[in-house]
């Protein structure tokens, strides 16, 4: 019999693989949960689940601190943002990719399956690194029999596959952010119910007292918060659970899929929005005008790379090449007033800054204002011209 190696979440499309690999492929199935910062229960029932439906050899890969050091820390320096969605389960799956072909490698497996539907991003972003880094055949049961998400109930009432919960949300969580889809929330027209979020407060159930939050950077990264220095993981989690306090970090976008299609998305991303923010404010004062400028341009590439799932892409390791070393001097301390839902940055500070008080101050002297004039007199020279000869005609 095959042997094959199943991306395995506990989620139903996931589930319902497990039988559906058996049954109607003939494979023998191992099945491997990657670590990437989903809650501990998260974690937990997929060897559960995966119990529940037989003997099967289960695995939990750790890849909690590689995705949060080679993943999220990129990203945070390349203000990886597409369509203002952080891009939480972008950036995972290629390091999910990854750690399940290593492990269809060690088990000797010669095939590799995935839960994704046809109408989505994961599919692009699997096969395009399980294709780069193995021979494995591929394998996508739900895409392959075309399958409905009630089809997919049925099919699991018939076998005993649990069913996560009465809402048929789509939920895919990591450290970077959690992605809510499906269900009700396929119409636009419908307000996300407060069921749908577990990582963040609504404002009104948000502390009636602001918070002020100071976060230091080394090198484009977060280091510090309040003075205490932490690493990846922790800085990222604490980020999640103070912004998540204040009800900061709620996204309800329609998004561009990869094959076209417009789609409703809701996100709980407070760490990132957080982090996005203070990074943001800390390289307004350090990076020159011509740096910000192009920045943006190299955002907005990274960006789609990730989104699109081309994080193995040589142009992807270029900007990165060039995004750190931009990012040498954003080092310093950036603070944010938390409050109901809203976030403002109240402070910032760097030994690199190319903001100086002395200079713009309405009190200096040091700059002699009458050595402007030539300058201003000659500003928008074309404009002039075209306003005195061009401007009757
Ligand atoms: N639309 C987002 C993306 O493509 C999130 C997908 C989340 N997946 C899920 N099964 N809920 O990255």
């Amino acid at each position: 019999m095959e042997k094959v190696v199943l991306a395995f979440s506990g989620g139903l499309d996931t589930s319902v693989c497990i039988k559906l690999l058996e049954e109607k492929y003939d494979m023998e199935v191992i099945t491997a949960c990657v670590d990437v910062g989903q809650p501990r229960e998260e974690i937990e029932r997929p060897a559960s689940v995966v119990n529940g439906l037989g003997s099967y050899k289960h695995f939990t890969i750790d890849a909690q601190e590689e995705f949060a050091n080679d993943f999220i820390f990129k990203a945070i320096k390349a203000n990886a943002l597409y369509e203002g969605y952080p891009l939480s389960t972008a950036l995972a799956r290629p390091l999910i990719a990854m750690k399940i072909v290593e492990l269809a490698q060690k088990e000797g497996a010669s095939a590799i399956a995935h839960g994704c539907t046809g109408k989505g991003n994961d599919q692009f972003r699997f096969e395009a690194i399980i294709r780069s880094l193995s021979d494995c055949e591929v394998v996508a049961p739900i895409r392959e029999l075309n399958l409905t998400r009630s089809e997919e109930v049925d099919y699991a009432k018939s076998c005993g596959i649990p069913l996560p919960s009465d809402k048929l949300y789509s939920i895919d969580e990591n450290l970077w952010g959690r992605a809510i889809e499906g269900d009700i929330l396929e119409d636009p027209l419908v307000e996300p119910p407060e069921d749908a979020f577990s990582w963040t407060n609504s404002s009104d159930d948000a502390p009636e007292e602001a918070q002020i939050v100071e976060m230091e950077f080394e090198n484009g990264v977060p280091a510090a918060i309040d003075g205490k220095k932490m690493g990846a993981l922790d800085i990222i989690s604490e980020c999640n659970r103070i912004a998540g306090l204040h009800g900061i970090g709620r996204v309800d976008i329609i998004e561009d899929r990869i094959i076209g299609l417009k789609s409703r998305e809701i996100y709980e991303t407070p760490g990132a929005f957080l982090i996005l923010t203070a990074h943001k404010a800390l390289e307004q004062i350090i990076l020159t005008r011509s740096e910000l400028k192009f920045a943006e341009t190299v955002s907005s590439t990274y960006s789609e790379l990730v989104y699109n799932g081309t994080w193995h892409d040589p142009l992807r390791e270029d900007l990165d090449q060039l995004i750190n070393h931009m990012q040498r001097r954003v080092t310093g301390t950036v603070k944010i007033k938390l409050h109901k839902g809203g976030m403002r940055i109240v402070g910032r500070t760097s030994p690199f800054s190319l903001y100086q008080q002395e200079v713009v101050s309405f009190e200096d002297k040091g700059m002699d204002q009458r050595e402007m004039v030539g300058m201003v007199k000659n500003y928008a020279l074309q404009a002039a011209l075209y306003n005195k000869i061009c401007k009757n005609d």
